[in-house]
């Protein structure tokens, strides 16, 4: 399947899930990130509306983008995906099993390591769970990987030492950081997609600065469809989480306008001056 323009993002949304999700599929949107990491997702819940959708003819599985992680120890409380004492590529087995059951599904679209072991470099863990993961790949379960909460540094010894490259790359975007430049630049010059999240939550401050408000007075549109075209005009695949049927219909009502050059140039720079 081709990647979708726009994620929807399930974080956060516990009992409200399987109903968001439904609206966000009625709504338009046609991929679904999640991660198998109860503590801020309950992935059965998106499995459930997907399953709901598919059955009422709303949806197929091949028009959807399923995109789910895998979390270490350290990110997850005690509801956890896999055996705690299981090897690391054991565990990657179980949680991606695990993924599959509360999907309803065979294959996933994206399989996405959460983030490296720790803040700097990658360590022998990454490797492991990365090898677990290219075999996910090469079994055609993971139909592609990537990776979520990456530095530069931690990217580039990851695509030197990966068999299957990563094909995704999700972080949080601060506008401050030119909106992750150095990491979307590398992402573009290894055909890596860059997924950004956080674009309106990261950047508030940014976003009520008179130049920015400017550009949204004369297209006529909102911050968050200004930011949301932004991003896809400098290539990212952008990630929206909304609860609310309008944001997500205004969301999805990016493609009937173009900003200009300077306009693009404007909102790169914004959190630099
Ligand atoms: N990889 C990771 O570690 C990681 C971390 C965080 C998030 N994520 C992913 O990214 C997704 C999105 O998370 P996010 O941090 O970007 O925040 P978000 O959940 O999308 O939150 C957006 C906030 O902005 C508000 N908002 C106002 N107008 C909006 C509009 N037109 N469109 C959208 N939102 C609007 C929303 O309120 P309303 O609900 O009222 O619209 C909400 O409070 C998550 O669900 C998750 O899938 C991944």
């Amino acid at each position: 399947m081709k990647t979708p323009p726009f994620l929807y993002g399930t974080a956060w949304k516990e009992d409200d899930t399987e109903r968001l999700v439904r609206l966000a599929l009625a709504a338009g949107f046609r991929g679904i990130d999640t991660a198998n990491q109860r503590r801020h997702y309950f992935e059965a819940g998106v499995g459930a509306a997907v399953g709901r959708a598919v059955a009422e003819g709303l949806v197929t599985r091949e028009e959807l983008f399923l995109q789910t992680k895998f979390t270490y120890r350290s990110g997850q409380d005690h509801r956890l995906p896999y055996d705690a004492s299981a090897d690391p590529a054991v565990q990657v087995r179980q949680s991606f099993a695990s993924s599959l059951e509360h999907l309803g599904v065979t294959a996933i679209d994206s399989y996405v390591l959460h983030g490296p072991s720790r803040g700097q470099g990658l360590g022998a863990v990454d490797r492991v769970v990365w090898g677990a993961m290219e075999e996910l790949h090469d079994a055609g379960s993971a139909r592609m990987l990537g990776i979520s909460n990456v530095t530069l540094e931690q990217l580039q010894a990851l695509v030197a030492l990966a068999r299957v490259r990563p094909a995704f790359v999700q972080n949080r975007c601060f506008a401050r950081d030119g909106w992750d430049r150095e990491v979307r630049r590398f992402c573009d010059e290894h055909g890596i997609v860059y997924q950004g999240f956080s674009l309106l939550t990261a950047n508030t401050a940014e976003l009520r600065r008179p130049a920015f408000r400017e550009i949204g007075g004369r297209v006529g549109r909102t911050a968050a469809q200004v930011v949301f075209r932004f991003a896809r005009q400098v290539g990212m695949l952008p990630l929206t989480g909304t609860t609310d049927p309008l944001h997500m219909a205004e969301d999805l009502a990016i493609d009937d306008f173009v900003l200009s050059d300077r306009d693009v140039a404007t909102i790169e720079s914004i959190g630099e001056v």
